[in-house]
């Protein structure tokens, strides 16, 4: 069965601009994610994991600069819609949960009234229902012209790196000076005439899109209008049904059933159109159940400080859950805590994904909780996904020599030590190291390694690898044997197992 792909990031190339330079944080990522799935990035500090995450969501910070690829997701690239669209794109489908869950919640805000909050912000059935029907229009019209001021803006930024270029020559003749002067006058009266043709144009397909939108917009209200009187027409006849059931009951007990099923239909009457307060307040408490907040009722009036760390990241996952969101971003979720509470998040994380279907970017540095969350991995290095698989590929067979280290270090189970520390410190990503990034702390590192980057060679259909070692002229190398070992160690425990 062919899986469905949700989520696709292509090339994605992002630089930050700092006050020693252009950092290189994101080198040309690409990966998929497909419905139902966990993928776990696995990486140190700084090898670009955050931001590749706070790409997908539109976080980025003011300094980046999106130098080139695509993040689709339902038929739209995500870097190119307008920042109205991209709230409710991510609002309501895409969810996500930081590292520190109190920069997250507001500490002045009881928990109850925040997850409340959030709950009836997401239950307006009728304005759910109204945006969805308009959304895809409304993205192509507001794309429009958010494409229109990219064009300008880049027209714009090449001009102006023109005119510095030439504004920047020393020792110039008179003569040539005139005709710099002369440039440049011609390069500004070139931008106006690019702005003035580049808007009529995009003025013209905005129009037209527009024009769609209106008429789309006006079908959506009739549609919402007849949902509701349609909605309203059943639950009429419904309580008239229940009405005459009531009182042609017989016994007291027959009676008081009745009234419990009107009490119930008035409920899902509700829910079809609007929740109340009261109904969302219920559903908060609710939705502290479903993520483990023992006495929900008693806690629903605390503040965040009164919860600790473990409590408060349940709350924070409460909060995304109310968006009823097709894909779940964990972003290193558990790293504040410690390791009991440590676990007990990831078997929520997973209890919610598999109950609610939810696909699931899982990021963190530690290879040793992605056994237990991953179906499959992608290992980042100083930017770039040096090797990609399947959870057993990745484990069992992996390939690149930073995948091997990462694994090294794992602690291991049974000692709980951590078993070799992998030597040095990641780049300076302001200065990127050329070849393959790894190969200054990597004993396997070939000369080729520090001159010339290495291709992505396949190993099967799910298994990926960039690392020179897997070129046919490479001399065969083992991998470490803390690593070989482990994994005959863990391959013999299945068997024994079975
Ligand atoms: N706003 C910014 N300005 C400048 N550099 C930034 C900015 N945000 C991130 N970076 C840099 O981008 C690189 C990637 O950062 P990122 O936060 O993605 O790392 P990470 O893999 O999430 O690491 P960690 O495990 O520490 O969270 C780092 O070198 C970081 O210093
Ligand atoms: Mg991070």
């Amino acid at each position: 069965m062919a899986k469905e792909k949700i989520l696709s990031v292509n090339n994605l190339v992002i630089n930050f601009k700092t006050d020693n330079g252009i950092l290189k944080a994101v080198r040309n990522v690409s990966f998929d994610l497909y419905k139902g799935e966990t993928l776990c990035i696995v990486g140190e500090s700084g090898s670009g994991k955050s931001v590749t995450s706070k790409a997908i969501m539109g976080i980025l910070a003011n300094n980046s600069i999106v130098e080139g690829g695509n993040i689709m997701y339902r038929g739209e690239n995500l870097l190119e819609v307008s920042e109205e669209e991209f709230y409710k794109i991510r609002g309501h489908r895409i969810g996500m949960i930081f590292q520190d869950p109190l920069s997250s919640l507001n500490p002045i805000v009881r928990i109850g009234k925040q997850i409340t909050e959030a709950t009836l912000l997401n239950s307006d059935k009728l304005r759910l229902m109204y945006n969805d029907l308009i959304s895809d229009d409304l993205i192509k019209y507001k794309n429009t012209l958010a494409k229109m001021q990219i064009e300008i803006d880049n027209e714009k930024k090449q001009t102006n790196e023109y005119i510095i270029e030439l504004n920047s020559k020393e020792g110039l003749t008179d003569e040539e000076k005139a005709k710099n002067k002369e440039l440049i006058k011609q390069k500004k009266a070139e931008l106006k005439e690019f702005i003035k043709k580049t808007k009529a144009e995009y003025t013209e397909k905005a129009k037209g899109y527009k024009q769609v939108l209106d008429v789309t917009k006006k079908d959506a209200r009739l549609k919402v209008k007849d949902y509701k009187e349609k909605t309203n027409k059943e639950h009429a006849d419904k309580l008239k049904e229940l009405r005459a059931k009531k009182s042609s009951a017989g016994s007291r007990e027959e009676k008081d059933n009745v009234k419990k099923e009107i009490e119930a239909e008035n409920i899902a009457y509700m829910d079809k159109l609007k929740i109340t307060k009261a109904e969302a307040k219920k559903r908060a408490v609710e939705i502290m159940r479903e993520v483990g907040i023992p006495q929900p009722e008693l806690r629903f009036n605390e503040y965040p400080f009164q919860f600790s760390g473990g409590m408060r990241q349940r709350i924070v996952i409460a909060i995304a859950l109310t968006a009823s969101p097709e894909i779940l971003i964990c972003d290193e979720p558990t790293t504040a805590l410690d390791v009991t509470i440590q676990a007990q998040i990831l078997e929520l994380i997973n209890r919610i994904k598999a109950e609610r279907n939810l696909s699931c970017i899982f990021i963190t540095h530690d290879l040793g909780v992605v056994p237990n969350m991953a179906d499959r991995v992608a290992v980042m290095y100083a930017g770039k996904i040096v090797e990609t698989g399947t959870a057993d590929e990745i484990f069992y067979d992996p390939r690149h020599p930073y995948t091997w280290a990462l694994l090294s270090s794992i602690p291991d189970v049974d000692s709980k030590e951590k078993l070799e520390a992998i030597p040095g410190t990641p780049p300076n990503m302001i200065y990127p190291p050329k070849g393959d990034a790894f190969a200054p702390r990597s004993k396997y590192a070939m000369n080729i390694d520090f001159r010339e980057e290495p291709p992505t060679f396949k190993i099967t259909d799910t298994h990926y690898a960039s690392t020179w070692l897997l070129d046919p002229r490479a001399p065969k190398v083992e991998m470490p044997k803390i690593v070989s070992e482990r994994i005959k160690k863990s391959l013999e425990e299945d068997e024994s197992d079975e």
